[in-house]
């Protein structure tokens, strides 16, 4: 069965003192599991409604809401191409394109050594600085045809 570390647990404690009631600590707490177990499994999903005393099915539709909680595994780095209007305007398909030729896969799939999955998502509200990625806890941004060559490689 799957439980969150003490050190996990500890935060969540913190997290949910700073709510009024604790189904306002969702997002925060799937925050956590996310971390704690890479993606939110089922099993993931249920332990965090059993944490916070909310029916599953809660859990599971917030978590299916939010494009940046991962519903499967992903590879060791997730690359999320912001496709939103100042990015789209600015490259943000031709940044895609790369990545993916790069590593020979199509969008929303994993590359055979598990190192990149790749995904398209909405505004990462860093407009200004478009085209721009993600990849797992950092920005990437003014991206161009060098830059993302770079970076990938930098990362494989
Ligand atoms: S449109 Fe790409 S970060 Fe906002």
């Amino acid at each position: 069965m799957l439980e969150f570390s003490n050190e996990t647990l500890a935060k969540f404690k913190t997290t949910l003192a700073q709510y009024p009631e604790k189904e306002a600590a969702l997002l925060p707490t799937l925050w956590l599991a996310q971390y704690e177990f890479g993606y939110l499994s089922i099993e993931a999903m249920e332990y965090v409604a059993k944490l916070l005393d909310i029916p599953p099915s809660r859990v599971y539709s917030v978590a299916s809401f939010y494009t940046m909680y991962k519903k499967e595994p992903t590879g060791k780095y997730l690359v999320q191409i912001c496709r939103t209007l100042s990015c789209q305007l600015r490259g943000a398909e031709q940044v895609t394109d790369i990545i993916c030729s790069k590593l020979k896969v199509n969008l929303g799939q994993t590359t055979p050594d598990n190192n990149f999955t790749i995904m398209e998502v909405e505004c990462l509200g860093s407009c200004g600085t478009a085209p721009m990625m993600q990849i797992n806890d950092d920005y990437y941004e003014n991206l161009t045809k060098s830059k993302v060559n770079q970076i990938i490689d930098s990362l494989a």
